[in-house]
């Protein structure tokens, strides 16, 4: 895909829904009595790898683009699959799913893409094999394939090393069929999506502080979930808005939980035009209408508790701190590099090719911003949010840029270059 400086970007828009809570939905579903309707549920890849992961465990699921209408098959009613579950890119459904699957009473096996097979899956077995779980990597790397043999388990205390929602969620999924409580301490505290779903759906959870802790579950009632926006599409724009010149931006209905919405922090930081008007609250997830404008940044350090709150901005904030005066220092951040690619190595190598001064440190990167951006060769490396962040960086780049393998942003937002293009 070709890109070519652009001297204003203007208008409205509405990003598709939230990935983590999408995901989430089908698995509750698939696990509630009843059918779940989830509205404006994210049609991209990775959500439709963990609709497709559950069909083949009997789950009826039917997705009409505009509702996904889930059967549920309660706690105990999954069924053995039949040939592997193909997450495909989705490190969500892996970990998410492999929760969920140390307790049933069949043996199964999850595999997916080159990048899903190089994802550290240690963090998660570690934790469920102290709750009895049986799972073995199959390659021997801790990574996928990862072969499941469900068996009976019981509720631990665990101290995660990482905060990691995916980390979190796994073993409170694996919490609901456990003998006993479960409970989770994380060093800061991640995206708590699947504590507000489970409560919505009659699980008896408790949260307090970073300590997230469920009891055994005798059933989930299904229900009606409305999607939120994804603040961590929605990032794009807020950014695209920011630097690029006279430009406003109005993104509408964007998810604003608490536990995600760092990037709004961090803008205004640096100085940012931006309003956030909340316009309800559902589930739990609160949602606003964001608008920006094009303004005179300054740079910041990202740092500590807020990093789990904007970590999948981490690429698109790099970008944003390239066009803000000083000097933006990213730490605390190691969990970059784990992620659909090295986001560290591959945001300096890019950024650097298109002008920038950046340099990549062991947890995170020093921006020196103020330098003008030049067009340049850039490959996603088959990650959606490096692909929409060399966008976002090309519009406001002199001469020709040019991203290949740019279609993988169908992961988790399939419309954004035609989005991009109305604006
Ligand atoms: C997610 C949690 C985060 C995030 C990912 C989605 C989730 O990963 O980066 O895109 O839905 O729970 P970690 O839990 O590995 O930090």
């Amino acid at each position: 895909m070709k890109f070519k400086r652009r001297a204003s970007l203007r208008g409205e828009i509405t990003v598709p829904g939230d990935k983590s809570i999408s995901h989430r939905s089908i698995m509750l579903g698939a696990l509630a009595d009843g059918t779940t309707e989830v509205s404006n549920f994210l049609q991209g890849a990775d959500c439709r790898s963990s609709i497709s992961c559950f069909q083949k465990m009997g789950v009826t699921i039917e997705n009409t683009g505009d509702i996904v209408r889930i059967q549920g098959k309660g706690l105990r009613g999954l069924q053995a699959p039949c040939e592997t579950l193909d997450v495909g890119n989705s490190g969500t459904t892996t970990r998410l799913m492999a929760g969920i699957l140390a307790a049933q009473p069949f043996t199964s096996t999850i595999n997916g893409d080159a990048s899903i097979q190089k994802r550290p899956m240690g963090r998660i077995m570690e934790p469920l094999s102290l709750m009895g779980a049986d799972i073995t990597s199959l390659n021997g790397n801790d990574c996928a394939p990862l072969c499941i043999q469900g068996t009976s388990l019981h509720g631990i205390h665990y101290d995660s090393p990482v905060a990691s929602a995916q980390v979190k969620s796994a073993i409170l999924l694996a919490g609901l069929f456990a003998e006993g409580e479960t409970s989770v301490t994380e060093p800061y505290l991640s995206r708590n999506h699947t504590e507000l779903m489970f409560e919505a759906f009659g699980v008896s959870i408790r949260r307090e502080g970073t300590t997230a802790t469920v009891q055994p579950a005798a059933r989930l009632d299904a229900q009606k979930i409305i999607v939120p926006g994804d603040i961590s599409s929605a990032a794009y724009f807020i950014v695209a808005g920011l630097i690029t010149p006279n430009s406003c931006i109005t993104i509408r209905n964007v998810g604003i939980n608490p536990t995600r919405d760092g990037i709004l922090e961090v803008c205004r930081a640096m100085g940012a035009d931006i309003t956030v008007e909340q316009t309800n609250v559902r589930t739990g997830e609160p949602s606003a209408d964001i608008t920006v404008r094009t303004s005179i940044l300054h740079g910041t350090t990202i740092e500590g508790a807020i990093i789990p709150k904007l970590i999948d901005e981490l690429p698109i904030l790099a970008v944003l701190a390239c066009f803000a005066d000083g000097t933006t220092v990213i730490r605390d951040a190691q969990e970059l590099k784990v992620k659909e690619s090295n986001r560290i190595d591959i945001m300096v190598r890019y950024l650097s090719a298109m002008g920038a001064d950046i340099e990549g440190t062991e947890d995170g990167m020093i921006i020196r911003g103020g330098r003008p951006l030049h067009g340049a060769s850039i490959d996603s490396s088959l990650d959606h949010r490096i692909a929409m962040s060399f966008a976002i960086a090309a519009l406001n780049a002199e001469g020709d840029t040019e991203i290949t393998g740019a279609e993988v942003v169908n992961i988790s937002y399939p419309e954004f270059y035609q989005d991009l293009e109305r604006l």
